[in-house]
This record gives structure tokens, sequence and C-alpha cells, in this order.
């Protein structure tokens, strides 16, 4: 499949800077995941959705001798990653999308934290991932599980709604993740071992309408860049003042619950 010309599955560019605004909040998921994983040996990894590279230091942290390939669709992701672990020659990186790349050959850990959600067809890809992992390897993977939020939920219902519904391609809005057994049960099989869990992170946001910072670098950006200049601007109005509604700002800040989903399936033959 081709790389759309802005650089993603979702047909819009990315901004770095504004993603990484919550890099430690957004990381934190891939260093639980990575916490799990124990295959001490690992010497090549692939990261499928890297992003802007805030995952590379915790892979390094724990393979320290280990090739990475971080692949990812997003020009500008690519370019902030590269800036990010220029001193590390064994970090390199591929433009691709994710529903093509293959790897040159089996490797021994396939990681995506946070990128596999922008697929609809990200679960029957899991299948194709698990094919070049090599024998003793793991996949490890977190997808968020928070499309019935109220960030997610406004962001929609607000979406469907004129004068904006007109601007936009529901083909290009997030479909919801599925339920944690449908990927354990995806990955499972002769051969695979599975290991699965769901957490809800309580993250303390700082500043005015931090929310609304957090899900336009992310989720919300294939509605947000879809709408022309004066409907962007009052949407972005009546979306900020919902989120401040359904997340009021407490004495130590906004505070956002974000549900995860983690799978590990670990290859025994
Ligand atoms: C939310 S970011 C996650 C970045 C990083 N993995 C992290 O832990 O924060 C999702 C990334 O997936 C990438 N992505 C989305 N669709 C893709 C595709 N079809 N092929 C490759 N990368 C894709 C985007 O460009 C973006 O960098």
């Amino acid at each position: 499949m081709p790389i759309s010309s802005s650089g993603d599955s979702a047909d819009t560019i990315w901004n770095p800077t504004r993603y990484l605004a919550f890099a430690s909040e957004r990381t934190r998921p891939f260093i639980d995941l990575l916490s799990r994983v124990n295959h001490p040996n690992a010497r090549s990894i692939v990261d499928y959705g890297c992003g802007p590279g805030n995952g590379m230091p915790v892979l390094r942290h724990h393979w320290p001798a280990a090739h990475i390939t971080g692949v990812d669709s997003s020009q500008e992701m690519l370019e902030s990653a590269r800036v990010s672990t220029h001193d590390d020659a064994k970090i390199t990186y591929q433009r691709a999308d994710i529903r093509t790349f293959i790897p040159s050959e089996p490797v021994d850990l396939a990681v995506s934290n946070a990128a596999l959600q922008w697929l609809p067809d990200h679960r029957e890809l899991l299948p194709v991932i698990q094919r070049n992992i090599a024998p003793g390897g793991v996949l490890a993977v977190q997808v968020p599980g928070n499309y019935a939020a109220p960030s997610h939920r406004l962001l929609y219902e607000l979406a469907g709604r004129s004068p904006y519904a007109e601007h936009i391609d529901p083909g290009t809005l997030l479909n919801p993740t599925a339920p944690v057994i449908d990927y354990m049960l995806d990955v499972s099989g002769q051969d695979w071992t599975v290991e699965a869990w769901e957490t809800t992170y309580q993250h303390v946001l700082q500043g005015e309408d931090p929310v609304f910072e957090w899900i336009s670098a992310a989720a919300a950006r294939p509605v947000l860049s879809a709408l022309p200049p004066a409907e962007l601007e009052q949407f972005t109005a009546e979306y900020k003042a919902a989120l401040r509604a359904a997340y009021p700002q407490t004495r130590i800040g906004t505070i956002l619950p974000f549900r995860r989903i983690f799978f590990i399936a670990r290859r025994t033959g």
C-alpha cells in the first residue's frame, strides 16, 4: 500500500513537537510493556509506528547491543526520531507502511506502542508480523482502549454535526480497538504463549485545555485537519468547552483517565 503524500494512514500530518509535549505520559505504557518482555538475548528489534523515537531510549535500556529498526510512515516523525537518536549507529529508521513492511530477516522482538490503532485492519496484520518473528522471539503491543471515553465520544459527536460533518470523511476516523480477549486469541496458536492486561492511567495534566492539547496532537488530528479555517476555529472552541466540562481542573491539575490494552506473544518453537 502506498504511503500517502502527507505521511500516514489517517492522511494527516503529525506534529512531533506537539506530540512530545506529553512525552512522559505517552512513553509510560511502552516502559510498562517492555518491562514484561523478558527476552534479554534479543539482537534484532523492529518498532512498528516508532513515531518521534520517544521509545528508543527504553528499548536501548533493555537491549544495549541490539540492532533496532524504527518503522513509520510519517516523514515528520522520522525526522524528529533521527535527530533524537543520531548518536546511536545501531538504530536505523525506515519510512514504510506497517501494512507492507517486511523485515529482511525474522526479528527477535517486534514491538508497537500506540500505533496499530491507526490501521483499521490491524488485527489482520498481527499474524503477518508474527510470521516475521524468529523462534524464541516476542511480539509486544500496546493500543489505546479509550474510545468510549468523553474525549473521544465528544469528538465524534461534534464531528457528526453540521457544519462539520460535511467536511469529514468518516473513513479517516479511528475505529475502536478490540476487547483484549480478541487480541489474545488473534496472537495465540501453536508455538505461541500469550500474556495480556489492561491499565487505566490517571494522567495529571497541567496548563489550559490540556486534554485538548493532548488529543489534538493524536486521535483528533483527522477531524481537525479536515476542517476549513472558520469551521476549525468554531469546532475548537466548542470541543475545548466540552472537554473542560468533562475533565474539570482539580487542585492538582486536570486528570485524564486513559485506558490502554497490552498483549505479548512469545514464540516457543
Ligand atoms: C501515536 S504515534 C505513536 C508513536 C510512538 N510509538 C509512541 O510510543 O509514542 C503513532 C505513529 O504511528 C504512525 N503510523 C500510523 N499509521 C501508520 C502506518 N500505516 N504505517 C506506519 N506508521 C504509521 C504515525 O506516523 C505515528 O508516528
